[in-house]
Formats: structure tokens, C-alpha cells, sequence
């Protein structure tokens, strides 16, 4: 991108969320399996018209913010916000103009985790006719003044809500946040855009933008995700053979054992099965299909790996893993002492808490191959909440 030129995304998420009072800053609590303000990144990031998407942090947060944004990006552009929205906008204005500036941004608030498509398209077409453009919404209730007791009914024709993201030309908002004065306060740039004189047009809101302000809000919002997203099932199944003097893996954790399993990666069954029933439930192929056994590459590989590649896919497609479970089918070793060690493991590798991991085991009555210790096999069942298309 050269001097002035492309769209940047400038999401803001330096603030404490004091009013939310959840201890961490709002931004980074999950919502629906992932960081709140990973949902708008990830759109804006998607967003065919964006170039570049950075993210303004409080002080100390970059680990933070990397461990949201890690299934959408490795290396993140991260800024260091200010002691208000106002200065840690002005911060990433600023850094912006330090690496060439842009011809046009769009800021948006971390907090307004849900953002359409539709709403960025909208925004971006009005800056062809305006230096400014924001989403409002009109006010559906009646508004009434109030001091001890109601007082007068507000005129609401003319009055509308406003939203994020706000977009701009951006010599227009640097130069406003610029000739601000210090000692003023701004709770969005808008009216900083239009006290330096230029134009701001309005342009549909969505409900859905809605900002968390209040742990209410919260319950709100994952009421909203779980209406977009439907429960999918998806199973695996899988076999290796017992050999004798192998290491013996099963669900990530090393079983001291007399035999262990053979295959081409560490033969880890368990894994294997579990994978593909996260690859089921996304309709995404199976372990095979992403991981061919022809590729040397993954020869003695360690099965977790694929279990990482499956838990990133369910990400990038903004699933949540709700819960997995999984059979291990055997005559030994024993799975109930290590069943407590396996799930944590699991639980650790798909970053889930422990109550949505299962691991169980069973016989066959020394009946068949698993019966005669020929083999181990695994069955898995995984069910994830996909957004619905
Ligand atoms: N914000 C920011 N830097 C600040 C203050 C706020 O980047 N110094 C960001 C917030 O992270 C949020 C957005 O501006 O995404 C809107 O602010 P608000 O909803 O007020 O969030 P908080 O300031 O975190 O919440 P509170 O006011 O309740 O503390
Ligand atoms: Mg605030």
C-alpha cells in the first residue's frame, strides 16, 4: 500500500470495561468459544474492500490480543491505545500516518462484536460523496425528559442512535483528532469530523451492532450467536495395529505399555478418530484427506497436530466446539487410570474446559481383533455449533 492509499480497519479495544465489571476487559471474554473482539476482526479481516486491520490494546495486552486472534492471524498490528477512546483512536491515527497513512479508515469498537458485511459496503460507498459516514439507527421508543418525575416528551423524528464502524477519509479524522483540544472529551469521532467542518452522512445501522456495555448485554449477545448457529454431530472411527516395543499414544498422552500402536504418525488412534469427528461435523473431508499418508512429511508425526489443525478449521468457520466424545475399544492397557490425565490433555490441545471433554473406554469381551490385543480402535463423537448457511 502506498502513501494515502487502500482502506485500513482500526478496531479499538483499550478500554478496562468498567460498567461490564467481568474482571478482564470485556473484549477479551468469550463469546460463543471466542474473544469478543476477535468476531469483528475477523470480519473486517474477511472484508474484500479492507487492506489492513489493526488493533488498538491497553498497556501490557499483546499476549492477550495475540491469543484472540491467533485462528485469524499470526502477527497481528497491534498499537498501544490511551487513557480514553479519544486518545487511543489519536494513537492509531497517528501510527497509521507514521507507516503511510491511508485514503480512507473505518473505526470500529471491539465491543460491537457482531458486524455485517452489508454495513462496511454501505459505509464505504458513502465516503465517495462525504469525508464521513456512520451507521445510526432511529429510536423506536418514545423519549421522555426526566428529573424527579417525568417531565416533557423528546421529539424523536430526528433523533437516532449511533453505531460503529464510523468511516472516513483519513487526512479528515487525522486532522480532526489532531486540532482537538486536549481537555475535551469526544465518545466518538464523528462529531470530531464534523466540529472541523466536513461532512458526516448517516447510513443504515444494524441491531446487531449493539454495543456490550452491561453484563446484560452479554446474555443478549449469546442469545443473538446461538440464533445464527446450528448444533452439527460429526463421528470418527479408527483402527492401528498393536506391535510389540513401541511407544504407546493414546489421546496425547504417552501409556507405559508393553506394545504400542503402529502407523504412520504416531498412530495415536484415539486422536485420529476424534479428529475426524470435528472434520464430520464440518462437512470438511477427513484426516486422510488432509493429511495423506503418501506425505512423508508426516511420517512419525505427532497426532496433535492434526487435532490443532482440526480445533483452527472449526475456528476460522466461526464454530464453537460444544462438546466431544470419545471410545477407546480395548483389552489393555487399562484406560480408567489415565483417564482423568487424557482428557486434560484433549481439553488443553482444543483449548475447551475439561466439562466438555469425554473419554471412556471398553472391551470387546475378548472377542475379535481388539479382543486378541491385535489392535486398538476409537470411536469419537463431536458436536459444534456452526454458523448456519
Ligand atoms: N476504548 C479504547 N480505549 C480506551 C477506552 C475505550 O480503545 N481508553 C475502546 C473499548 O475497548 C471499546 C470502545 O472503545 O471497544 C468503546 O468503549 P466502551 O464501551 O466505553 O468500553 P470500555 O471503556 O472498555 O468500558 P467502560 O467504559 O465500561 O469501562
Ligand atoms: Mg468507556
Amino acid at each position: 500500500m502506498s502513501r494515502g492509499q487502500g482502506t485500513v480497519a482500526i478496531i479499538v479495544a483499550a478500554g478496562v470495561g468498567e460498567r461490564m465489571g467481568l474482571g478482564v476487559p470485556k473484549q477479551y471474554a468469550p463469546l460463543g468459544g471466542r474473544a469478543v473482539v476477535a468476531h469483528s476482526v475477523a470480519v473486517l479481516a474477511a472484508h474484500p474492500a479492507i487492506d489492513r486491520v489493526m488493533v488498538v490494546i491497553g498497556p501490557g495486552q499483546e499476549r492477550q490480543a495475540q491469543a484472540a486472534l491467533a485462528d485469524i492471524m499470526a502477527d497481528p498490528w497491534l498499537v498501544a491505545g490511551g487513557a480514553t477512546r479519544r486518545e487511543s483512536v489519536k494513537a492509531a491515527l497517528e501510527a497509521l500516518d507514521v507507516e503511510g497513512g491511508a485514503a480512507r479508515v473505518l473505526i470500529h469498537d471491539a465491543a460491537r462484536p457482531f458486524l455485517p458485511a452489508r454495513v462496511i459496503d454501505d459505509l464505504l460507498a458513502a465516503l465517495d460523496s462525504h469525508e464521513g459516514a456512520i451507521p445510526a439507527l432511529p429510536i423506536a421508543d418514545t423519549l421522555v425528559r426526566h428529573d424527579s418525575v417525568m417531565g416533557d416528551i423528546v421529539p424523536r423524528e430526528h433523533l437516532y442512535r449511533v453505531q460503529t464502524p464510523q468511516a472516513f477519509r483519513f487526512g479528515a479524522v487525522l486532522a480532526a483528532h489532531r486540532a482537538w483540544s486536549e481537555g475535551r472529551e469526544a465518545t466518538d469521532d464523528a462529531q470530531m469530523v464534523r466540529d472541523a467542518g466536513h461532512d458526516v452522512t448517516i447510513t443504515p445501522g444494524d441491531a446487531m451492532l449493539d454495543k456490550l456495555t452491561y453484563a446484560a448485554d452479554f446474555v443478549q449477545a449469546e442469545a443473538r450467536l446461538a440464533a445464527t448457529r446450528l448444533p452439527r454431530t460429526g463421528m470418527g472411527f479408527d483402527v492401528h495395529r498393536l506391535v510389540e516395543g513401541k511407544p504407546l499414544w493414546l489421546c496425547g498422552v504417552e501409556i507405559a505399555h508393553s506394545h504400542g500402536l503402529s502407523g504412520h504418525s504416531d498412530a495415536d488412534v484415539a486422536i485420529h478418530a476424534l479428529v475426524d469427528a470435528i472434520l464430520g461435523a464440518l462437512a470438511e473431508g477427513d484426516i486422510g484427506q488432509h493429511f495423506p499418508p503418501s506425505d512423508p512429511q508426516w511420517k512419525g508425526a505427532a497426532s496433535h497436530r492434526f487435532l490443532e489443525f482440526a480445533r483452527d478449521r472449526a475456528a476460522a468457520r466461526g464454530a464453537e466446539i460444544a462438546h466431544v466424545d470419545v471410545t477407546i475399544i480395548c483389552e489393555a492397557p487399562k484406560i480408567g487410570p489415565h483417564a482423568q490425565t487424557m482428557r486434560a490433555r484433549l481439553a488443553d490441545l482444543l483449548a475447551l474446559p475439561a466439562s466438555r471433554v469425554s473419554v471412556k473406554a471398553t472391551t470387546t469381551e475378548r472377542l475379535g481383533f481388539a479382543g486378541r490385543r491385535e489392535g486398538i480402535a476409537a470411536q469419537a463423537i463431536a458436536t459444534l455449533l456452526v454458523p448456519n448457511s
